[in-house]
């Protein structure tokens, strides 16, 4: 016999016990793939956030940038596009050499671009709510995302308030783009440190690059090079001092011990 259907239609969840039950949101983790730090972040960055990653000059910004790049289009194949303001494609690529990181051979796949605004460039960038960086985005179907740097975009800006509404603006295209993203900023003085802290507020995480100055067993004064998590987001982070050491396959993350650890 024919199934009746029900004169009394059921109407949303019938369970009271599944009803009182909130639905789980599940979070993408994106992983670096630099080794020693993913564990420090649950896994990686929570999927299209945006993370700072702040330091003086030299101690590892660019370098941890573009490895992050790097090993999402080779383990994940997720394409990443690379923001630049200050530094050229080549540079950037033939240093990426040194590490065996060939970004020529991904950009032919598809999997990675550089992007490169001049000063007179970056208006028009605006005025276009992200005109060639959105398109590239699209057409490689970008996951990963690095500005290199937002502290040399800000400086293309000649007053305060220009800087400060420049800022706004880029924040807003950038969660649109719709990619993890770290975004770099140099510290170069008080007033550079001030506004990095104003472009943390912003950001979903914050990771500073330094470097720490210690004496060997003979009385030799040495630079170690240290991350540490500030703040992310949602994340259950690392918060010790992370010692980076620079390999010939990138960089290297490890638990700073001290003395009598
Ligand atoms: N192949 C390498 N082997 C060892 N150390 C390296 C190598 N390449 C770079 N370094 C170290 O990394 C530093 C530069 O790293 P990186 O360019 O990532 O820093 P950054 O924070 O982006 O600097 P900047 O603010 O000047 O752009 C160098 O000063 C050097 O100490
Ligand atoms: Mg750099």
């Amino acid at each position: 016999m024919p199934e009746l259907a029900s004169p009394f239609p059921v109407v949303g969840n019938p369970s009271p016990l599944v009803m009182s039950e909130k639905p789980k949101k599940v979070i993408r983790r994106v992983p670096t793939g630099i080794p020693g730090f993913d564990d420090l972040v649950q896994g990686g960055f929570e999927e299209k956030t945006n993370t700072l990653v702040a330091g003086y000059a030299g101690t590892g910004k660019t370098t941890f940038s573009m490895q992050f790049l790097y090993n999402g289009a080779v383990q994940w194949n997720e394409p990443g596009v690379y923001l630049s303001f200050a530094e050229s494609k080549d540079s950037i690529y033939n240093h990426c050499l040194n590490f065996g990181w060939d970004f020529y051979a991904l950009e032919k796949q598809g999997l990675a671009r550089h992007l490169f605004y001049k000063a007179h460039q970056v208006n028009k960038l605006l005025e276009e709510g992200g005109g060639t960086v959105r398109d590239t985005i699209a057409e490689i179907g970008a996951k990963r995302l690095v500005i290199d740097s937002i502290t040399a975009y800000g400086l293309l800006f000649r007053d305060d308030y220009k800087q400060r509404e420049a800022l706004l603006l880029f924040f807003e295209m950038l969660v649109k783009w719709g990619c993890t993203s770290l975004i770099i900023a140099e510290q170069l003085s008080g007033i550079v440190d001030a506004r990095a802290g104003e472009i943390g507020f912003l950001t979903d995480g914050i990771i500073s690059f330094s470097y720490a100055q210690l004496e060997d067993d003979v009385g030799r004064k040495t630079r170690q090079h240290q991350l540490e998590v500030l703040k992310m987001r949602g994340t259950a982070h690392y918060n010790g001092m992370v010692d980076i050491q620079f390999t010939k396959q990138g960089l290297i993350c490890r638990k700073a011990v001290r003395d009598g650890e």
